[in-house]
C-alpha cells in the first residue's frame, strides 16, 4: 500500500531541470570571473558551534535572535545551521593561521545557508549564497574591487534593473562614539518609537533604522547620521573607495541610513537591490568587518567582502541566461558503443532507451531538438539530417563528427 505523500519543509524548495542548469552556469561565470581577480574557492561546514554566530554576527541582531536553526548534538553541544558565511570564513582563517599566508588572503565560497524567516518570494529557509572575503588587508582598493566583481557577476547574470546604495560606518572607536551620541538622541524622543527599538536601545540603536513603524521613522529623519561623524582617517578611506568606483563607471547612490543586518560592519558597507524583485529586493551586500577575526579570538585582521542569494539573482534575470544545450545526435538502439565513443569526442548524444518504435523515435528525436539522428540498422548505420531529412550511409564515429562540423 501507497504511503501519505511526503512534501519538502517549509521555506525549502527542489530544484529541478531546466532550473539546475542555469544554476551551474552562474557557478561556471562566478569561476571565471573569481579566478580572473585571483579569489580561490573555499568551504566551511554547514554547521557550527553556536558561539562564532552569538560573537560573529552579534548577540543582538535578528539573526541571531530570531531566525537560527540550533540545536543540541548529542553531547549537549550547541549547534547551529550557518546563517552567513562570513564568520565561518573568520574562524577558519584564525584555526588555520592563514594570518601566515601572504595577505590579503582572497576566498570565494558558495553553498547552503539557513534562516528561519516567513517564507516568501525570494525568502527561504534554506537558500543559496556565493560570497567572496579578502582578509588581511586594509586597503580601500579592495573595497572597491569586491564591489567591482559583484557589478560584473550580476552583469554576467544578465539580472535586471540593478542599483547600488553604500555608506560608511566608520572604524569601531568611531561607531562606538557615535552609537552613544544615537542613543542619547533617541532616548530624548523615546515615547515616539517603536516598542522594539526602545527595546533595544542599549545593545542596538543602529536597528531603529531598519524599522517599518512610523513614529520610529519620523524620529530617525532628525537623528545624526553616522557618516556625518566620521573620523578623517576613515572619510579619507571612504573618499579613496568612491574615487575608484567612480573611475570603474560603477554608479551608486550614497545613502547615509544603509545598515545592514549583521553586527560586524566597520567603514564601507553596500547593498546591491534589483527593481525586478517584489519586497526582498537585497540581491547581495557585503562590506568591511575590521574587527571581526579578532572577535573570533584571532589576531586583529581587517576584512572585506560580500554575499548574493543565487535564487535572487536567477529571479531578477527572469528567463535571462543559460539553459541545457540540447543533445547534438540521437542513436538507435544498438548503439550504446557508438554513442560512447561520440561523447568521448566531445558530442552531446541522447541514445534511444525507452523501447520506441522506429516511428516514436524519429518524433522523439525531433521533440529534443538533435540536429542528427544515427539508425543502427543490420547493415550499417545510416545518419539522418533533422533539417531537410536527408539520409546516407556512414562508417563510422569519424564520419559523424565530420558531418557535424
Ligand atoms: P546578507 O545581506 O545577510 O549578508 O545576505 C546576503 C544575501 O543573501 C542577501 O542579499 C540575499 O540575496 C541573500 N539572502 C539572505 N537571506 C535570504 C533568505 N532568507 N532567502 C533567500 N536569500 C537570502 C551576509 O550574509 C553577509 N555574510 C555578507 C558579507 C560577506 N559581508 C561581508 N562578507
Amino acid at each position: 500500500m501507497a504511503g501519505p505523500k511526503l512534501q519538502a519543509p517549509k521555506g525549502t524548495f527542489d530544484v529541478l531541470p531546466p532550473e539546475g542548469e542555469r544554476r551551474r552556469a552562474l557557478a561556471r561565470a562566478c569561476e571565471e570571473i573569481f579566478a580572473a581577480y585571483g579569489y580561490a574557492y573555499a568551504e566551511t561546514p554547514v554547521f557550527e558551534d553556536t558561539e562564532v554566530f552569538a560573537r560573529g554576527v552579534g548577540e543582538s541582531t535578528d539573526i541571531v535572535q530570531k531566525e537560527m536553526f540550533t540545536f543540541e548534538d548529542k553531547a549537549g553541544r550547541s549547534l547551529t545551521l550557518r546563517p552567513e558565511g562570513t564568520a565561518g570564513i573568520c574562524r577558519s582563517y584564525v584555526e588555520n593561521g592563514m594570518h601566515k599566508l601572504p595577505q590579503p588572503v582572497k576566498l570565494w565560497y558558495w553553498g547552503p545557508f539557513f534562516r528561519h524567516e516567513t517564507p516568501q518570494a525570494g525568502r527561504y529557509r534554506q537558500f543559496n549564497q556565493v560570497g567572496i572575503e579578502a582578509l588581511g588587508s586594509d586597503d580601500p582598493s579592495l573595497d572597491a574591487e569586491v564591489i567591482l566583481i559583484l557589478a560584473e557577476l550580476l552583469e554576467r547574470a544578465g539580472a535586471q534593473g540593478i542599483r547600488l546604495r553604500l555608506a560608511s560606518l566608520g572604524s569601531i572607536d568611531t561607531r562606538r562614539a557615535y552609537l552613544d551620541e544615537l542613543r542619547d538622541f533617541l532616548r530624548g524622543r523615546e515615547a515616539e518609537l517603536s516598542e522594539e527599538v526602545r527595546g533595544r536601545l542599549d545593545t542596538n540603536p543602529l536597528r531603529a533604522f531598519d524599522a517599518d513603524h512610523e513614529g520610529t521613522r519620523v524620529v530617525v529623519a532628525d537623528a545624526p547620521k553616522l557618516m556625518e561623524s566620521l573620523s578623517d582617517e576613515d572619510a579619507e578611506h571612504f573618499e579613496h573607495v568612491r574615487r575608484m568606483l567612480d573611475a570603474a563607471g560603477i554608479a551608486y547612490e550614497i545613502d547615509p541610513s544603509l545598515v545592514r543586518g549583521l553586527d560586524y560592519y566597520t567603514r564601507t558597507v553596500f547593498e546591491f537591490t534589483s527593481d525586478a524583485l517584489g519586497a526582498q529586493s537585497g540581491v547581495g551586500g557585503g562590506g568591511r568587518y575590521d574587527g571581526l577575526v579578532e572577535e573570533l579570538g584571532g589576531p586583529a585582521t581587517p576584512g572585506v567582502g560580500w554575499a548574493a542569494g543565487i535564487e535572487r539573482i536567477l529571479l531578477a534575470a527572469g528567463e535571462a541566461g543559460e539553459g541545457q544545450s540540447p543533445p547534438q545526435v540521437y542513436v538507435t538502439p544498438g548503439g550504446f558503443a557508438l554513442a560512447r565513443e561520440l561523447r568521448s569526442r566531445g558530442i552531446r548524444v541522447e541514445l534511444e532507451q525507452a523501447g520506441r518504435s522506429r516511428k516514436g523515435q524519429l518524433k522523439h528525436a525531433d521533440r529534443l531538438g538533435v540536429g542528427w539522428v544515427v539508425l543502427v540498422e543490420e547493415d550499417g548505420l545510416q545518419l539522418k539530417e533533422m533539417a531537410n531529412g536527408e539520409q546516407r550511409a556512414v562508417a563510422d564515429a569519424d564520419e559523424i563528427e565530420r558531418a557535424l562540423r
